[in-house]
């Protein structure tokens, strides 16, 4: 006859099996990435100069190749790493610094302010959707495609918040980067196309040049490309 000692062990048991199977069960299911991101301590390795060496912030900005006068977003802009060299690149465009977490979008405010940047402005971001105030030529999403749950819906939505021929660049961690989210949230080339094509937009161009990211860029299907 087992112990009291015993059977409370085997329950114990069963119960931690149970719960580590959903757990897992929970995370191969999830498509998307959580995290909370603070901004002094994400400003350290965000905006480390270091990074600029396998970032290639001013190939990037040449390549997406903007106009004057064009309008860009930059969702998940973090502590504006982008937002900022975007405004003041050569096309010098009105940028939508765009986060969700309330304190990145204080600080990002709080940067611009500080930099003299009147061509940026902070804006607070749903879950579901960057809350644009207007659509913009250009939206960048930089190290944050795998936060962005629920994509397909998330960028058939976004459409809207595209002008005629507008783009939208996701620069992303490659599977063997030496850094970037664990490995199940790093994409081949493939998934980025497929999931964007399922929301209604087809490639526009790759670039090969970033060491650490792939680059694609989109536009929606059906439109002329400028
Ligand atoms: C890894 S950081 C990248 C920051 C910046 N793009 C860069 O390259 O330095 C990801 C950022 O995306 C934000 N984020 C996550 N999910 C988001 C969403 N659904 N909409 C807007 N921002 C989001 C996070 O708060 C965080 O600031």
């Amino acid at each position: 006859m087992p112990s009291k000692h015993h059977m409370l062990a085997v329950f114990l048991l069963a119960v931690a099996v149970a719960l580590s199977q959903s757990k897992e069960q929970e995370m191969s299911h999830a498509d998307h990435m959580e995290h909370h991101f603070d901004p002094k301590e994400s400003a350290k390795s965000f905006d480390d100069p270091a990074r600029d060496a396998w970032q290639l912030p001013d190939r990037v900005i040449a390549a997406l190749n903007l106009k004057r006068g064009q309008l860009v977003a930059d969702i998940g802009a973090g502590t504006g790493y982008f937002s900022i060299r975007l405004a003041r690149s050569a096309a010098a465009p009105r940028v939508y610094a765009v986060d969700i977490e309330p304190s990145m979008v204080s600080y990002l405010r709080e940067r611009a302010a500080k930099e003299g940047l009147h061509n940026v402005t902070a804006v607070q971001a749903a879950a579901d959707q960057p809350n644009l105030p207007e659509p913009v030529d250009l939206i960048l999403i930089v190290d944050t495609y795998h936060h962005i749950g629920d994509r397909e819906a998330y960028f058939r939505r976004l459409v809207k918040s595209l002008r005629p021929g507008g783009r939208v660049a996701i620069i992303d961690f490659k599977p063997d980067s030496p850094e970037g989210p664990p490995k199940e949230f790093r994409f081949p080339p493939e998934k980025f196309k497929s999931e964007m094509g399922k929301a209604g937009y087809k490639l526009a161009a790759q670039h090969d040049f970033l060491p650490r990211q792939q680059f694609l860029i989109f536009q929606v299907e059906g439109q002329p490309s400028r």
